[in-house]
């Protein structure tokens, strides 16, 4: 296949499969998403007298072909194409003839990776905020339905002092909700376009990035355009430090599950559609899936240290190591939406086993609250330290116990309320932007009705 860069050399077979084959695989998820910034970038070369009315309306219907091809399978990426952006070139010159070669105008593939890479990649932030607040939702209501159903709660894997499912499940949600911080971020620092740097160094003609922008549905340009591409690796790394924090409490409810799950905790059990067996011990219920849902942040720490890495030490502008970003960032990206689509499924699953949790109350547990008693009776607290750790091995002990749980089971908690209420103003904001950005997209796809409106994430 011709390179759009062709002139009077060929390239080595050998080089050329080192240097493109992993990437054309990662390319055919970049197709829609460069067909989208192709498609602003037509309506930006006609807005400024570059492009006629008529190119531009015959480009459109090749990009929007394109898009028929891809959803067909009949748009795939083979070895000898360079990249996506390339076969794209190609396939509107075999298609328009001149006015395919005019599509590059004030364009370089560096912006227009770029491009399509933070559209991707906002997309799927999209679908993972949305996984996210499923999540936090079914946390919320596993809280809200075992409130004040008590439990131990440990501290050096010792039991500590009484604890309640309520306050457990809760723990997530507040987790994920902190998560979400630092998700509408990364969100926020990849919401901006690059479409128009070029190379890297801008170019000689009045492009409207504002225009190009706002048809993709950005919220600003981005306005260097060398750090457009200096950029490129450190945005990437910021979404998967926010991917990082997501799974780092999903990391630590799924080592909670496998271990209230066990024979010898019984807190808890999960649905047994969610489990797996083994080939030779006829007895086993494995909970796979909390293995294979903690063993994720470690994944997701390797992406990171990679993006980090390959974005460093290089020079300013482009440089082609940047090309291996896409694997850490698009593998984390899909990881983190099915860890969290999964969690909801486990949250949704998880049966109470409440014989268990009464019989793990033992007495210990009791000890301070037994101590912050006689602290209400005027004793200092390191006398009534003392007299606790005496009396909570004493028979005697038990009646403080079980007033002590009845006061407990009495209580209503209050840490949910706020909780929730983030929750449900969360939910606002996100179907706010997600609304904002379908319909740019729907617009840019559908100008003179060429595109039905059923744009999907
Ligand atoms: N596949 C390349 C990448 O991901 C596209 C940009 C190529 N640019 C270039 N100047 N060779 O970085």
């Amino acid at each position: 296949m011709q390179k759009l860069w062709q002139k009077n050399w060929t390239l080595n077979h050998t080089i050329e499969a080192f240097e493109t084959h992993g990437d054309l695989l990662l390319d055919q998820r970049l197709v829609k998403y460069d067909v989208l910034g192709s498609l602003a970038h037509a309506q930006g070369l006609h807005q400024i007298g570059l492009l006629s009315g008529t190119e531009l309306s015959q480009l459109r219907t090749s990009l929007l072909n394109v898009l028929t091809l891809e959803k067909k399978g009949q748009f795939t990426l083979q070895l000898g194409e360079e990249d996506i952006h390339s076969k794209l070139e190609n396939y509107l010159t075999e298609s328009l003839g001149e006015v395919g070669k005019k599509i590059h105008t004030g364009r370089s593939r560096n912006d227009q990776v770029l491009t399509a890479i933070r559209l991707y990649t906002k997309e799927q932030l999209l679908t993972i905020w949305e996984e996210l607040l499923a999540c936090a939702e079914a946390f919320a209501s596993f809280a809200d339905q075992h409130p004040n159903v008590l439990m131990p709660g440990y501290t050096h894997m010792q039991k500590a002092m009484p604890s309640t499912l309520g306050l457990w499940s809760g723990a997530f949600l507040a987790g994920l909700l902190d998560d979400l911080t630092f998700l509408k971020t990364a969100y926020t620092l990849n919401n901006q376009s690059p479409l128009g740097s070029a190379a890297g160094y801008g170019v000689p003609l009045p492009l409207n990035k504002e225009l190009t922008a706002q048809l993709l549905g950005f919220a600003k340009v981005q306005p260097n355009p060398l750090y457009c591409q200096n950029s490129r690796g450190k945005i990437e790394a910021a979404v998967v430090a926010a991917l990082i924090t997501v799974l780092q409490d999903l990391n630590k409810f799924a080592t909670d599950l496998l271990l209230f799950t066990t024979t010898e905790f019984g807190f808890l059990s999960v649905a047994a559609e969610l489990c797996s067996g083994s080939s030779i011990m006829p007895q086993k219920k494995n909970v796979d899936v909390a293995e294979l849902l903690r063993s994720k942040v470690h994944l997701l720490l390797g992406n990171y240290t990679q993006l980090v890495g390959l974005s460093s030490n290089l020079m300013s502008g482009y440089n082609r190591d940047l090309q291996d970003s896409k694997k850490p960032l698009f593998e984390s990206l899909t990881l983190t939406a099915d860890c969290l689509e999964v969690t909801t499924l486990c949250v949704a699953g998880l049966t109470v086993n409440p014989e268990r949790l009464q019989g793990a109350l033992s007495a210990e547990l009791f000890a301070t609250h037994y101590a912050l008693e006689l602290v209400k009776q005027n004793v200092p607290f390191r006398e009534a330290y003392r007299q606790a750790g005496q009396a909570y091995s004493q028979l005697e002990f038990a009646a403080f116990v079980e007033s002590c749980t009845q006061q407990l089971t009495d209580t209503k908690q209050g840490e949910l309320i706020p909780l929730i209420n983030q929750l449900q103003q969360e939910k606002t904001i996100f179907t706010q932007e997600r609304k904002k950005y379908q319909t740019s997209i729907n617009q840019l796809l559908s100008r003179k009705g060429m595109y039905a409106q059923t744009y999907r994430l």
